[in-house]
């Protein structure tokens, strides 16, 4: 198993041999006081309709093509439009085998975009993020006509997890590492996760800053993870730093 790229091992190594000698510095380090990426321009009560068509050669229940339709609204916060990341995630999950009769819980959903895909490849699913959230995410639900498919649930990373969930046979989470803050949140929830079941987990990100690092200085304590190289799409998305990794529990 490929667990880490070398480059990147080299990297890590040495961000935790300054941090042991000098565990303050980065909040001296003026390159690093953005602690969220750049936004993109205000978006209010727009939708989107956006399109996954899936290779039928990999299509086991012969799904022509995914239609969601978006509500995206920044106003509840960042979750409230499509990240790049979650288009990723949603392209791929078109192309993977069936999700039918699968559970799926989708960590930090925003909008609900991956959550919604997994549901129309047949998943029953569980999209879940903070109470402001949760509003667009329930209107996205209801505009794909998927409630009988998937709950909207507050999850807060490194809380208490909600209770009844099932055992998931999925996890997703796309575009969850930009808020250095919640990075030991974010290990924690899937340490639990992870802890409970044997679940696959589809993790999907963007890199856009230095500190990205140190949240997989964290998640390597807890997991190893290998890197998705059968994805057609991976040189598109690889130019534009989306990394798409599985994660397995130590
Ligand atoms: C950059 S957005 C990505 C949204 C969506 N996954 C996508 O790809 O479009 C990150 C999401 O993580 C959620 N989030 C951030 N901190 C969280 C926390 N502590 N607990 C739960 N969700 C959190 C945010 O509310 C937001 O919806």
């Amino acid at each position: 198993m490929l667990s880490i790229s070398e480059p990147l091992q080299a990297d890590l190594a040495l961000e935790e041999t300054l941090d042991a000698l000098d565990p303050l510095r980065h909040l001296r380090d003026d390159s690093e006081r953005d602690v969220v990426p750049v936004q993109p321009p205000s978006v209010h009560n727009q939708t989107l309709e956006l399109t996954f068509p899936p290779p039928s050669s990999l299509n086991a229940d012969n799904v022509d093509k995914v239609l969601i339709r978006l509500l995206v609204d920044a106003s509840p916060g960042c979750g409230g439009i499509a990240w790049p990341a979650g288009e990723v995630l949603s392209s791929f999950i078109t192309r993977q085998p069936s999700l039918k009769a699968k559970n799926v819980l989708e960590l930090g959903s925003g909008t609900g975009l991956v959550g919604l895909v997994a549901a129309k490849l047949g998943a029953d699913v569980w999209i879940t993020d903070q109470q402001p959230l949760l509003e667009i995410m329930s209107r996205n639900v209801a505009m794909n006509d998927l409630g009988d498919r998937v709950k909207v649930l507050e999850l807060n990373w490194g809380g208490p997890l909600p209770e009844d969930l099932p055992r998931f046979d999925l996890i997703l989470a796309a575009d969850c590492v930009y808020f250095e803050p919640a990075f030991p949140l974010l290990v924690q929830t899937l340490d639990d996760l992870s802890r409970r079941d044997d679940s696959e987990i589809l993790f999907c990100y963007k890199k856009r800053r230095k500190a990205d690092k140190r949240f997989f200085t964290m998640l390597k304590k807890r997991f190893s993870w290998e890197e998705v190289n059968d994805d057609p799409d991976k040189p598109n998305y690889s130019r534009d730093a989306i990394s798409l990794l599985r994660l397995f529990h130590k």
